[in-house]
């Protein structure tokens, strides 16, 4: 399986001749299951049209910092990629790079990422062999970032010689490579997200203020780390490229989703805020509002992850959350012996930020026999990206 699946791939066209072999990568990442978000530079569109990247990338192009419904594009891009390629890479782009200019959404992208990036040199070969653009890729380099090296070929103007754009197949190879094949690869993990909802009659449910942010930003980590995901969700927010998603209502609808999955589950994360407490009786057409209001008299649910705990496999990880707003770290350790779990997220859903609905989150990991790690205010994907590393230390056995 290509460690391209799921990843989501920023895309870089700078201002080149070659600008019109970047489709073709396109093309080839998104086959190989990427989620291609493509960037154009201004002096790109002397070469290229932004519909054809548009058309064929996952994404509609993004060029310009101002124009976008994001106020922040540029780090939002950087934040959410696995990796960025430019291609094909100008001298000018090179070089701005370098010195730290942001001057554009592409080159802002560049500084406000800290995912890997590679970039595509093609120019004529005086200018791929002059002292500047060597120093530039030299201190590229020593960052960390990828090059891959132009080939020797024809160039634009009928010249000979090295700065031809690499051949597609190269560049798609090298992105491989810097993405690994993921320290989730061959694991399924199962992810609930959202609040359920049991009905009191044909119109109305008793919810909860669960809004599944935290558990989409799992399943999207999870994926681009190479896991096969099945995402259990009450809520429809938009689905992480590649999640296989269940979609349910009710405890009892959830029970029987998660059951089912967890058989295969490697990894199961319920971060769904399952209700505790349903109705006993459910009227099967509207109570109405002259009857006077109903005498609801609540039952118990099912516990899913109670049950999980209690006939968990060998080799099986199973993570809950503890939502609370009084003596956080006491409930949630109580709660992670009670129901046999491998990890708690711990989250106090009085603080401000943090908890239902909020892009962003604070947690307490603890596991029963390692310290807790506490995360300060962030979005929730790099929460996300927290859990599931203590999920691979977890999985990779004692010290
Ligand atoms: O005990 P409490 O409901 O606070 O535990 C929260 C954790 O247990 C969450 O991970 C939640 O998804 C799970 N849960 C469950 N079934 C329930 C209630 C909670 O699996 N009926």
């Amino acid at each position: 399986m290509s460690a391209l699946r799921g990843r989501t791939i920023v895309v870089g066209v700078t201002g080149g001749i070659a600008a019109y072999k970047a489709v073709e990568v396109c093309r080839r990442l998104v086959d190989l299951g990427a989620h291609v978000v493509p960037v154009m530079t201004d002096a790109a569109e002397q070469f290229i049209g932004r519909t054809t990247l548009s058309a064929l990338c996952s994404e509609p192009v993004q060029t310009s910092l101002w124009d976008e419904v994001s106020p922040i594009p540029h780090t939002v891009l950087g934040q959410r990629a696995d990796a960025i390629v430019v291609v094909p890479a100008t001298a000018h782009l090179l070089g701005a790079y370098a010195a730290g200019l942001s001057t554009d959404l592409l080159t802002n992208t560049l500084l406000a990422t800290r995912a890997p990036v590679v970039v595509c040199p093609a120019m004529h070969t005086e200018m791929w062999e002059h002292p500047a653009v060597r120093d530039n890729l030299a201190v590229l380099r020593q960052r960390g970032v990828i090059v891959v090296e132009p080939d020797e070929g024809r160039l634009a103007g009928g010249d000979v010689g090295s700065g031809r754009l690499a051949a597609p197949e190269r560049i798609v190879a090298a992105i491989e490579a810097v993405l690994g094949s993921g320290d989730l690869a061959d694991l399924h993990v199962v992810v609930t997200a959202g609040g359920t909802r049991e009905p009191i009659d044909a119109v109305r449910v008793i919810a909860n203020r669960s809004s599944g942010k935290q558990g989409y930003a799992i399943a999207a980590e999870a994926l681009s780390r190479g896991a096969t995901v099945t995402l259990i969700s009450t809520v429809d927010l938009p689905t992480p490229t590649h999640a296989r998603l269940v979609r349910v209502e009710t405890a009892a609808q959830m029970q029987i989703a998660v059951e089912h999955e967890s058989e295969s589950g490697d990894v199961v994360v319920m971060a769904a805020a399952v209700a505790d407490f349903r109705p006993r009786a459910v009227a099967d057409h509207k109570i109405k509002k002259a009857d006077g209001p109903p005498e609801i008299v609540l039952e118990p649910t099912p516990d899913i992850l109670a049950s999980l705990g209690a006939r968990k496999r060998a080799g099986q990880t199973l993570v809950g959350f503890a939502a609370e707003t009084d003596d956080l770290i006491a409930h949630a350790e109580a709660k992670m012996r009670r129901k046999n779990l491998d990890l708690i997220v711990a989250n106090d859903v009085r603080a401000a930020g943090v908890g239902f609905q909020h892009d962003t989150n604070a947690v307490s990991l603890l596991r029963p026999d390692a310290p807790m790690v506490t995360i300060g205010l962030t979005d929730k994907r790099s929460i996300a990206r927290a859990i599931l590393d203590v999920v691979v230390d977890i999985r990779s056995g004692p010290k």
